[in-house]
């Protein structure tokens, strides 16, 4: 065989990377959003010891639960075990986790003098603890890993932190645009933190992005998205790096074009998403990730995921740029012998540009 780039050996963390800026791999890199947490025994064990948001403001409790599911399945990414709403949180408004409930602050925005009385993000004073453990996990992980930093959109963070927010949006749309704009600058810095600490990657989350049609996500949230993405790329080529960068959306089938615009790197679809149809109109624009569906990794047996997880990497085969995921997040009870078939079943894949596209 010649020695295309397909048939090197990759590391894990070059492997990710070479996916990400658009190059056939080995096989696919592997990872799962939301694989630090609930699924996990050794994950509940801890959390049964501790409480929630002392978890995700402990350094030593972030890096070896970001650690946990990389040791399990030996994923080719880790992502940093943090949250959406740290942001928010260290800004001020008190929040807890409550069961039933979701995200609960203490309080919520309603003006943009609410937003003013805010503390001013400061990442050396808010969040030192994330970035220690972010360098830690750095050092550890070396190449056997890529390493993904991530924030919320602005718009997923602000359906969070606003009061009405649906009817903030249509009464009072200046107000909106303001909290999207400060949010869209806390971030841009937040994420600056996480690149200075060692991060090799991003990915942003906009898990509330559906709740936009295609004409409006531009203006409520592609276009903060962008300025995020514009942003990080500067300061990567300053400082001599490329840091490519993930857009999570549940609904992408519908929010594709929109999604394209932002000029994310990947481009993270859900598992509604034709994958033909997909990959025809992303080819030489983006990288794409995903887009297993949660509910089998949940429900199915093992040899079940398996056999899934083949035909989607078949759908996949010869795309320039494929990294395997679920379409969303790993839902609490899923059992960690289907994690390990998915993940094993991608590691054996073999070299997809040898499939017909
Ligand atoms: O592996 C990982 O992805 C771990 C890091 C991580 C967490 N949250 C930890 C967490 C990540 C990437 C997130 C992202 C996040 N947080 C999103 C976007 C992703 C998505 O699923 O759409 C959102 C919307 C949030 C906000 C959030 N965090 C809510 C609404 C809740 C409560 C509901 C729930 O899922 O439990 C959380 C809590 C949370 N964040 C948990 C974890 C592990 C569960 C807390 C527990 O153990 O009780």
């Amino acid at each position: 065989m010649s020695a295309s780039s397909s048939s090197t050996r990759f590391t894990p963390r070059a492997r990710f990377l070479a996916a990400a800026a658009r190059q056939i791999t080995d096989h696919p890199p592997v990872w799962l959003m939301r694989q630090a947490g609930r699924h996990l025994p050794e994950y509940r064990e801890l959390r049964a010891q501790h409480d929630f948001m002392a978890m995700l403001s402990t350094p030593d409790l972030i890096t070896e639960i970001s650690l946990q599911p990389w040791r399990r399945y030996k994923t080719d990414a880790v992502i940093v075990f943090a949250d959406i709403l740290l942001l928010p949180w260290k800004k001020g408004m008190g929040l807890k986790f409550v069961e039933g409930q979701g995200a609960v602050f203490d309080f919520l925005l309603h003006t943009q003098d609410d937003w003013r009385a805010l503390k001013p993000f400061d990442a050396a004073a808010q969040v030192p603890f994330l970035t220690e453990s972010l360098r830690t996990l750095r050092a550890t992980l070396q190449d056997d890993a890529a390493l993904i930093g991530f924030a919320g959109s602005p718009w997923t963070v602000a359906s969070y932190i606003c009061a009405s927010f649906e009817e903030m949006k249509i009464q009072n749309p200046d107000t909106l645009h303001f909290i999207l704009q400060q949010l869209t600058l806390d971030t841009i810095q937040y994420l600056f933190a996480q690149i200075e600490s060692g991060i090799d990657t991003l990915q942003i989350f906009d898990s509330w992005g559906g709740l936009l049609t295609a004409e409006e996500y531009d203006t409520w949230s592609g276009g903060y998205i962008r300025q995020i993405v514009r942003a990080v790329k500067e300061r990567a080529q300053k400082i001599g790096r490329t840091i490519p960068l993930t857009l999570f959306l549940k609904d992408s089938h519908r929010l594709l074009e929109p999604m394209l615009a932002t000029e994310a790197d990947v481009l993270s679809i859900g598992y509604e998403s034709d994958i033909a149809l997909t990959r025809a109109r992303c080819k030489n624009h983006v990288a794409l990730q995903g887009n297993f569906h949660s509910d089998i990794l949940l429900n199915a047996t093992p040899s079940e995921v398996a056999r899934a997880t083949e035909q989607m990497l078949q759908a996949f085969a010869g795309y320039p740029g494929y990294i395997a995921n679920l379409g969303h997040g790993v839902l609490p009870k899923t059992p960690v012998e289907n994690v390990e078939a998915f993940v094993k079943t991608v590691h054996s894949a073999k070299d997809s540009s040898l499939c017909s596209e």
